[in-house]
């Protein structure tokens, strides 16, 4: 038991002396990247928020793509399409990402200097910190179970998310992406410019608010006879209650047996920011961008319970139910879940 304790007190200084050393070499690394950073800065939000207002595509979509990026370069998700992608792209700055980051990046790969930002928690374990990179490995996930046994794949509200090409190039499966027209335009135009070969995907201009995207997606080439995954990721926060009901209600009259729909929820707290200071910060920005957070579920009592019985109404059956920081002393705020039709 002494032993034992010892050698945990040993490993404990050597972590913290190596951290120190770390930390040590990151400073001036960092330092040296201050005056590019803050270019990057000016730049990158001059074309992450003047360009898309201008372009008129969704802020919230290249937000996801920016965390993407991240992940690459601090190597916890590789994705080349979303660094691609980002270099061709109107509304996002390869440089200023660089001068933002490098420092991290550059102590990461030389001396193994890591942040939180360089750790992907398991979703049991990620609280609000920790959401974007566990959300998008836990999606990536529910996309590999599913990319091979699927004859049909529809990611409504897709944005500059480019997870469909990672999972579905060569595959025997139909891939139908929604979105806003502007959004979804320039998400192709980008692709054409950046070189990135994406014929084998469909791709449906829609506004669920004001047309039907069922139809567009009948009129697309969509079989309703086919075994479907529905991949609804981070969109219901941004859509009025009725429309999540509705959308819900017209997946499930889609589906066939064997048919999942997944996708996310956030709670009430969440969407009306009173969950956190720091979300309620991120989320005023996005609305001022014109996406205001809308939707959430009520996660005070019985989160799971609450989900499962929305789900019900939407003529849906739970079958599977992921809550982050589920295994924390933390106020439920947000899950991914699987449906089949009830
Ligand atoms: C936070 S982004 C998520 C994008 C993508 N699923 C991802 O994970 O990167 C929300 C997306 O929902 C789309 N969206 C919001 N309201 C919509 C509507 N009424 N019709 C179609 N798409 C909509 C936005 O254009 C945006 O691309």
């Amino acid at each position: 038991m002494t032993d034992k304790n010892t050698e945990k007190q040993r490993s404990g200084i050597l972590r913290f002396t190596i951290k120190l050393f770390q930390i040590i070499l990151y400073i001036p690394i960092q330092i040296i990247f201050i005056p590019f950073a803050i270019i990057g800065l000016i730049v990158g939000m001059y074309k992450e928020m003047v360009n898309s207002k201008k372009l008129g595509v969704s802020f919230s979509a290249g937000q996801a793509l920016q965390y993407r990026w991240f992940m690459h370069y601090l190597e916890t998700r590789p994705d080349t399409f979303s660094v691609a992608f980002t270099k061709k792209f109107p509304c996002e700055s390869h440089f200023a990402l660089w001068t933002i980051m490098g420092a991290f990046i550059i102590s990461q790969r030389l001396f193994g200097f890591k942040t939180r930002l360089s750790e992907v928690a398991e979703p049991e374990e990620a609280n609000l910190a920790a959401i974007s990179g566990s959300r998008v490995v836990t999606f990536d996930r529910i996309m590999e179970k599913y990319a091979a046994e699927m004859e049909q794949i529809v990611l409504p509200g897709a944005g500059f998310d480019l997870i469909a090409l990672h999972f579905t190039k060569g595959k025997q499966v139909r891939v139908f992406e929604l979105d806003q027209a502007n959004t979804l335009n320039l998400k192709i135009e980008t692709m054409k410019k950046a070189g990135i070969e994406h014929d084998w995907i469909t791709y449906i201009p829609v506004d669920y608010a004001n047309e039907s995207w069922v139809d567009q997606l009948f009129e697309a080439g969509f079989d309703k006879t086919k075994k479907t995954l529905f991949l609804w990721q981070s969109v219901s926060l941004y859509l009025d209650a009725g429309i999540v009901r509705e959308t819900l209600k017209d997946m499930a009259d889609l589906c066939v047996e064997g048919s999942v729909i997944a996708q996310d929820f956030y709670s009430e707290a969440y969407s009306s920011g009173e969950y956190s200071f720091i979300a309620n910060r991120n989320m005023s920005l996005i609305e001022s961008m014109g996406e205001p957070a809308k939707f959430g579920v009520d996660m005070s009592d019985d989160p799971k319970a609450a989900v499962e019985s929305f789900l019900a109404a939407c003529g849906l059956q739970m079958t599977e139910y992921i809550q982050f920081g589920e295994k924390l002393d933390i106020e439920p705020f947000y899950c991914i879940v699987e449906a089949e039709k009830r």
